[in-house]
């Protein structure tokens, strides 16, 4: 078969926005939702009530299973690279909750009349690649002709039910520990209008391929209290999450958060992604923030197969941040404390 690269397919030409940015808004998303009740089944340990990252059922005293599916479209040109970014994003939701992926399921949207086909087997290889890397089985899956291409996984994972990270957790006292840059939403609006250098952009692509896996062993090492993933909501969004779901207020501290290269300087120009507006508008007066609009922008960010955010005592913090680094996740840092409710969800101070 002959080689696929963005010169021959590009990706971005078939939509218009991708990754988790092109997720539905939260403020419909969770009002829909709460009209769901799940049904009653003491065995449920995590459900869509906490929206966490994932579905949590106890099979037995010994495992739960963890149950997710991610997809979206193209965020990038290249099929392959488009393929592992939606694999390590699926896969995600389980590192998120201390979890193993166990088996996956390929879901495609692939629009077979316009691209060649040639197209679909690389952004499949791509996510190959990544669930190989996680050492999680593919079972199968289900590909629909479609206009705009779409991949991702429904994944089910496992952790022992003694070891389950939620996002509800989180203790007053508590550090919060980002795994993974920030900015990923900015660089890729940037790069579509041509406004980032190419190593910055890099960057980005290697942060959305790798996995949240050796980060997940680490919050298990350390005791993480609650976690979260970071992505289309933002880490503001998904603080709030975290912060309701645990009865505390967040507290970061924008300066100590890790950033990739260009991105305060393209927001500060006003290269902001739209979905910035959308989760800024989601979290409302849950959010505290009295500094420069580029940090506010930059919390609200929209993040593909963003980094891990979780607490953990505070005297494990920096043990903690350097087991990250030295297993890869080499921009992991403290940004902020867990305290008691507040008022507001979230505050961000510099
Ligand atoms: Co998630
Ligand atoms: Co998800």
């Amino acid at each position: 078969m002959k080689q696929i690269n963005d010169k021959q397919i590009d990706l971005l030409k078939e939509c218009p926005y991708g990754g988790c940015s092109a997720k539905m808004d939260p403020h419909t998303l969770h009002g829909l939702l709460d009209e769901l009740l799940p049904e009653r089944d003491e065995r449920v340990m995590v459900d869509i009530s906490t929206h966490d990252d994932a579905g949590v059922f106890r099979l037995n005293d010994e495992t739960a299973l963890i149950f997710t599916t991610d997809f979206f479209p193209p965020m990038v040109a290249d099929p392959y690279t488009f393929g592992a970014i939606a694999a390590s994003n699926a896969l995600s939701d389980v590192y998120a909750m201390g979890g193993k992926p166990l088996l996956s399921l390929n879901l495609v949207h692939y629009p077979s009349n316009r691209l060649p086909v040639e197209g679909l087997v690389a952004i499949l290889k791509g996510g190959q690649d990544k669930i190989n890397e996680a050492h999680c089985l593919t079972m199968g899956g289900h590909t629909i002709d479609d206009q705009i291409p779409q991949y991702g996984l429904a994944v089910l994972g496992t952790v022992h039910p003694d070891r389950l990270i939620s996002n509800a957790g989180a203790q007053a006292g508590d550090a919060l520990i980002l795994t993974k840059p920030l900015g990923i939403g900015t660089l890729i609006a940037a790069h579509r209008l041509d406004m980032v250098g190419d190593k910055a952009y890099r960057t980005a692509i290697a942060a959305m391929m790798r996995l949240n896996a050796s980060a997940s062993v680490v919050m298990q090492r350390y005791g993480a209290t609650a976690a979260t993933d970071v992505t289309g909501f933002g880490l503001v969004g998904h603080a709030r999450g975290m912060a309701k779901a645990s009865g505390c207020t967040l507290s970061i501290d924008v300066e100590s958060l890790p950033v990739l290269d260009e991105v305060l300087p393209l927001l500060k120009e006003g290269c902001i992604p739209g979905a910035c507006f959308r989760n800024l508008k989601f979290v409302g007066d849950e959010l505290r923030a009295e500094l420069p609009f580029e940090y506010k922008y930059l919390c609200a960010d929209p993040q593909t197969s963003g980094g891990l955010l979780f607490s953990v005592a505070a005297e494990k913090a920096e043990a903690a941040v350097a087991d990250l680094h030295a297993g890869g996740d080499t921009s992991a840092a403290i940004v902020g404390t867990v305290l008691p409710p507040q008022g507001s969800a979230c505050i961000l101070q510099l």
